[in-house]
């Protein structure tokens, strides 16, 4: 029989490369041993970056904040940020994907036989991968629009697991997604415990209001899409702004959108009840949006990937 993810005989690469122990693995052949911290704990960092049309997108501010959640949950690795930046090419060129999301990831791993189980006995894990790129919402969904909630569970806490250093423990996410669903909507946005918006599974939150974009400044993980929003309403010459937001001010903005790696900048068209912009994508989302992909195709941030 022909192997499940073998084309004409030849393994296909095109559902992606993982690197794990030293060695570049087709997706379905990339296995973890369950006994990791990672997995059983989830105690672990990673980062995300996309590849589009062939070349990386800020590949080295992912590396850099990569490297930075390392420090912060006391996790090294024998890896300079050159060397996870080959690692991370190498999947994606064996893979040929030309839109690619990409992962990184440290685990804690395992204490040695015989050694205390505690996290500074654990080795350590590095693995990564390159998959087909990854939408939140599609193109489609986002000419449409988004439906989304306010969500009644909080966010965790930030001294209790800080949002600035990408982190797998999600609980809160997940049943605010069940929340989102069984209301109807897409997905949900989650406050904080002082009632201010936070993030959502995946993504930041911008409002508009009269014509000047608005994004929390605490609570979450400073994503590099929201970096991005940032630059490019510096150069549309729209004012933006990163400070408070409260659920109030989000239910009332003229326009909101989320931005994330996996999508890029999402058009909202719905809070709670509340329809935003007669039920379509506002004007500064759309334009937004266009201009993030366009500068991609300019080639801003961008690490051409060599597939030969
Ligand atoms: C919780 C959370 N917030 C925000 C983001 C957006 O970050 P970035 O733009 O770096 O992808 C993500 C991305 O996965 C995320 O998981």
């Amino acid at each position: 029989m022909e192997h499940p993810m073998s084309v004409g005989g030849q393994p296909d690469h095109s559902q992606g490369i993982a690197y794990i122990d030293g060695k570049y693995v087709p997706m379905d052949e990339a296995r973890i041993s369950i006994l990791d911290w990672g997995f059983i704990r989830s105690d672990c960092t990673y980062d995300v970056v996309h590849v589009w049309k062939g070349k990386f997108f800020r590949l080295a501010d992912h590396i850099e904040r990569f490297q930075r959640g390392l420090r912060g949950l006391h996790l090294s690795l024998p890896l300079t940020g050159d060397d996870i930046a080959k690692i991370v090419t190498e999947c994606v060129r064996r893979s040929g994907l030309r839109d690619s999301y990409v992962e990184m990831i440290c685990t804690r791993g395992t204490p040695p036989p015989g050694a205390p189980r505690l996290p500074t006995r654990c080795v350590n894990r590095f693995f990564a991968f390159a998959i087909p790129y990854v939408w939140i919402f599609t193109p489609e969904e986002q000419a449409k629009g988004a439906k989304i909630i306010v969500s009644s569970v909080p966010r965790i806490p930030p001294d209790s697991v800080d949002p600035r250093i990408k982190n797998f423990q999600r609980g809160d996410f997940t049943q605010a997604l069940f929340e989102a669903e069984a209301k109807g909507a897409d997905t949900a946005v989650l406050l904080d415990r002082d009632g201010f918006v936070t993030e959502g599974p995946g993504f930041n939150v911008f409002a508009v209001v009269d014509d000047q974009v608005f994004t929390p400044d605490r609570g979450v993980l400073e994503g590099i899409t929201r970096r991005s929003v940032l630059e490019l309403c510096a150069d549309e010459g729209v004012p933006a702004q990163v400070g408070r937001l409260t659920a109030e001010a989000l239910r009332n903005a003229d326009e909101v959108f989320l931005a994330s790696t996996a999508g890029g900048i999402m058009p909202v068209i719905q809070v709670d009840d509340r329809i935003l912009s007669n039920g379509a994508p506002g004007p500064l989302s759309n334009r937004l949006r266009r201009r993030y992909w366009e500068r991609h195709d300019e080639g801003w941030h961008a690490t051409p990937i060599d597939y030969a």
